[in-house]
């Protein structure tokens, strides 16, 4: 085998063994399980790179856990071990409470999808949607059953005679994802998707994807590098870097409470606003001051009590950032981005970039001196040396 996308396919044949005597009557009812996948301590080692490093996920039965992350992370490897198409160096996997780190992939109650279809091209989608349930003796009207489901859910049902050649990038995709869900697995894996489709249909197969994990309740893991996925689809998101889990929650609490400086940057469109400054303490009051601002955070939930003249990173979202009359910063417009239902307007703030979403229809042009402030209490602190949240 060349690529893993054939390793996938492959192993996705073999995952439709209804050898599996417990799961019989699940799949006579037409139902997956949804499992809990528990990863304790990984490390993968690949030649002479630790890709992964004592790494631990715990993803519980029905959710939609995102694994987001610059290019090279390590989100496609951590998702190959959980499919069991990696060997891992150290710790385990846990799926459904059984230990399957050594597990064949096909044993693993898995289903995985690609971002490149791998569908075979001479066969019809119906063909494609069966062949796994054909190879391992499944009855005919157990098949029929399981393309018939797929296929409605997916509206593949006008397309089941054509050839994979005769679709287009979505309807490749769709039948990818419909192999998927014929094998009626417990846990789905998918390893960017839709990163091959144009922006229209990425969104229109987003939301599907979003409503066919409603439907099924299974338990699904994504990997992406586009943040609108992640915010949209995961119940909770992973936000990896260089191998290393960075935070892990919600996508509202990973977006309104980044733990540390790489995360409140990697997510958000314009990035998340930054001001260096230091954390000024008298009185039992907090100041953040900057050469031209002083700032009460008094009420910011501090982790631990700041130090004096702690250098530090004061993160705002550009939507809490507001102009308008009588605001206490002064800045000049330096840059006006319409955007249809909103506006960004980009500020010189003392020779830093400040960016705001404006909903307003005040006529503002570059060089305008603009008033400009937000509230301290939907702002992000951080340390300047570590990057950690305060
Ligand atoms: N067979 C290999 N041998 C050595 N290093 C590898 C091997 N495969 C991947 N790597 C390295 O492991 C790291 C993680 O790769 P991985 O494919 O998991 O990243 P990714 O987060 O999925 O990136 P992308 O978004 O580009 O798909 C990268 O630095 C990559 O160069
Ligand atoms: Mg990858």
């Amino acid at each position: 085998m060349t690529n893993v996308a054939d390793m996938g396919n492959a192993m996705g044949d073999a995952l439709g063994d209804p050898s599996v005597d417990a799961r019989a009557a699940a799949d006579a009812a037409g139902l997956t399980n949804p499992a809990n996948v528990a990863v304790r301590n990984l490390t993968i080692r690949l030649g002479a790179n630790t890709v992964i490093e004592n790494l631990d996920l715990d993803v519980r039965a029905g959710e939609f856990v995102v694994l987001l992350g610059p290019s090279g992370c390590g989100k496609s490897t951590l998702l190959h071990s959980i499919a069991g198409l990696i060997d891992v160096s150290d710790g385990s996997i846990e799926i459904a409470g059984e230990d399957m780190t050594w597990a064949d992939p096909k044993d693993r109650r898995i289903a995985l999808v690609f971002q490149s279809y791998a569908l075979y091209p001479t066969m019809s989608v119906e063909r494609n949607l069966s062949f796994a349930l054909r190879i391992n003796g499944t009855p005919k009207a157990e098949i029929a059953r399981r393309v018939a489901r797929a296929s409605e859910m997916l509206q593949l049902g006008p397309l089941l005679k054509r050839k994979p050649a005769q679709l287009s990038g979505g309807q490749r995709q769709r039948v990818a994802i419909g192999r998927a869900i014929v094998r009626e697995a417990d846990v789905f894996l998918f390893d960017e998707p839709l990163s091959n489709l144009d922006a229209k249909l990425r969104t229109e197969l987003r939301r599907e994807l979003k409503q066919l994990h409603q439907r099924l309740g299974a338990t699904m893991i994504y990997v992406t590098h586009d943040q609108v996925e992640a915010m949209t689809l995961a119940t909770r998101m992973a936000v990896m870097r260089g191998g290393v889990i960075q935070q892990f929650g919600t996508p509202a609490e990973v977006y309104a409470r980044p733990d540390n400086l790489f995360v409140a940057t990697f997510l958000g469109t314009p990035a998340m606003n930054l001001l260096k400054g230091t954390l000024e303490t008298r009185d039992g009051s907090v100041e953040f001051c900057t050469a031209h601002w002083r700032l009460d955070v008094s009420a910011y939930p501090f982790k631990s009590a700041p130090a004096q003249g702690l250098p530090c990173v004061l993160g705002v979202r550009a939507e809490d950032v507001r102009v308008g009359e009588g605001l206490a910063q002064q800045a000049k417009v330096s840059l006006v981005e319409p955007m249809g239902n909103h506006r960004v307007v980009w500020l010189d703030y003392h020779g830093e970039q400040v960016a705001s979403i404006d909903q307003s229809k005040t006529p503002v042009g570059v060089g305008d001196s603009v008033a400009f402030s937000f509230d301290a209490a939907h702002a992000s602190l951080f340390d300047d040396a570590g990057g950690a949240r305060l």
